[in-house]
């Protein structure tokens, strides 16, 4: 059995706290499997965040203040097929859907070997932060992502498991990354 610490909301919010990106943020102590990952966090993160192309959150341990995980996020729209568009009940006469996407997300290795869950834990942050935009800010009615399935070929299941299913009307030409979505309201 293994023996991580398994990460859900209540102790998730004990155990780690968000931080935005800065300027003067210290990112040595992240390390992922997947080289690109590291690299857009230490070279081109910030840039991006600077020229408002994707806003990038930080999730730290509290006890070392290490980085155990990040996500870039951004706005986005889907389309859908009529048929998709039946499935969530969202009967109008256009096919674009407002959405917020997970543009990267990554956990640290040696945070990883620690505590199960933490991927999971961001998701439903990022699920926790467009509830908030739809109440304060803007409608967006799922959350997406591009699966990386370039990178990591069975990534797939992971989002499945956290409830995603494929746009099948974004798909079509598509072979290094899926599109997917979750109904932030279901
Ligand atoms: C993908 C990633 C974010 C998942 O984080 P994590 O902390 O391992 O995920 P969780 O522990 O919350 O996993 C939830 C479930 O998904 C499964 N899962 C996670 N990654 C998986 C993968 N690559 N393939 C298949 N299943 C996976 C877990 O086994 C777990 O299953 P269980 O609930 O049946 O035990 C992390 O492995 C990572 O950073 N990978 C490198 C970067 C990357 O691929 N990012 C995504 C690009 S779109």
């Amino acid at each position: 059995m293994s023996s991580r610490i398994a990460i859900d909301y209540r102790n998730g919010n004990t155990l780690f706290y968000f931080d935005q990106l800065t300027p003067g943020t210290m990112l040595d102590s992240f390390s992922c499997s997947i080289s690109e990952y590291n690299d857009y966090l230490f070279k081109d993160a910030l840039r991006s965040q600077n020229d408002h192309i994707a806003l990038t959150w930080l999730l730290r341990e509290r006890t070392t203040d290490s980085i155990a995980a990040y996500m870039s996020l951004i706005a986005d729209a889907i389309k859908l097929s009529i048929t998709e568009k039946e499935v969530h009940a969202l009967n109008y006469p256009f096919r674009t859907i407002p959405a917020m996407k997970i543009a990267k997300l990554a956990v640290s290795n040696p945070v990883q070997g620690k505590y199960k869950g933490l991927g999971t834990y961001m998701v439903n942050k990022a699920l926790a932060l467009a509830r908030l935009c739809n109440r304060q800010l803007f409608a967006c009615r799922f959350l997406t992502v591009d699966a990386d399935v370039e990178h990591n070929e069975t990534v797939i299941e992971f989002y499945t498991k956290n409830g995603f299913v494929p746009n099948s009307e974004m798909n079509n030409k598509r072979t290094k990354t899926i599109s997917m979505r979750k109904d932030i309201y279901k």
